[in-house]
């Protein structure tokens, strides 16, 4: 698959700050060998895809409904991301997880309703600190990843990238090393090949986020196996995202 740079610039901007941003990135994009995505809030999303029409820059939504449709206030179905122009969705963000208790199963149901609405699955899995230190790190991912993934085709796959994100890792300004990025990845590649086949397990998506930044990505983006990575505070300054692509597209190695 193309690398894969998916900024999350999470409840950070207002429209008329992205509109801004925007403007200030897309003269800087000049290397295609990696697909950025802005992963939006919902309300800049209809500013996105005009701003973002005739780039090559994908759009992005941070989250979707577990229902399709009908009596739930305040929500956003994914028939209303796929009509808005939304090409991917990040789901299962620990920020999501921990504060509005998605669960395994909210998650798996979210998956399948982006799916069922041609979107691009972005699938948040990581272990906490408690997990790391009792050396379940492995064991968590396995369970996030057959939870998350329950009941779908494989063919389904190739719409779902997987990001490792240790929770750890987020926003504390202490970044996975190698070879606990390479960990990570072997494991969601494991449990990929349990629940389907190794075929899957080595064609799937796997990216890399937490405390991505212009001064490890070199280091990051050196891991085996890595396809890309999902930035959060770093991608708030567009020089710096801009740095990060162009470093990732010079270093990942399959
Ligand atoms: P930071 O890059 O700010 O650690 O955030 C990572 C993240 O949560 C991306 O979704």
């Amino acid at each position: 698959m193309k690398k894969q740079v998916v900024a999350n610039l999470k409840m950070n901007m207002t429209s008329s700050e992205i509109k801004n941003y925007i403007i200030s990135l897309a003269p800087k994009y000049k290397d295609d060998k990696v697909e950025l995505t802005l992963a939006l809030p919902y309300v800049s999303l209809e500013l996105g895809r005009f701003m973002l029409d005739g780039t090559t820059f994908a759009l992005g939504a941070q989250n979707l409904s577990d229902e399709e449709r009908g009596a739930q206030t305040g929500e956003i179905s994914g028939a209303m991301l796929k009509d808005i122009g939304a090409q991917k969705v990040i789901v299962g963000h620990i920020e999501r997880r921990v504060k509005f208790k998605e669960n395994g199963k909210t998650i798996n149901k979210k998956i399948k309703i982006a799916l069922k609405n041609r979107l691009q699955v972005v699938l948040c899995v990581g272990e906490s600190l408690t997990d790391k230190n009792s050396l379940k790190t492995i064991s968590t991912i396995a369970s996030q990843v057959d939870e998350a993934l329950k009941g779908l085709y494989e063919n389904e796959l190739e719409n779902i990238i997987i990001a490792y994100e240790p929770v750890w890792a987020i926003g504390s300004g202490k970044n996975a090393t190698v070879k606990e990025i390479e960990t990570g990845i072997k494991a969601i590649r494991k449990a990929v090949e349990n629940d389907f086949s190794k075929k899957a397990a080595e064609e799937i998506g796997v990216i890399y986020g937490g405390s991505v930044n212009a001064k490890n990505i070199s280091q990051i983006s050196s891991c085996r196996g890595l396809d890309g990575v999902l930035v959060g505070e770093a991608c708030l300054d567009s020089g710096v995202l801009m740095h990060i692509m162009t470093a990732f597209a010079g270093g990942a190695k399959k």
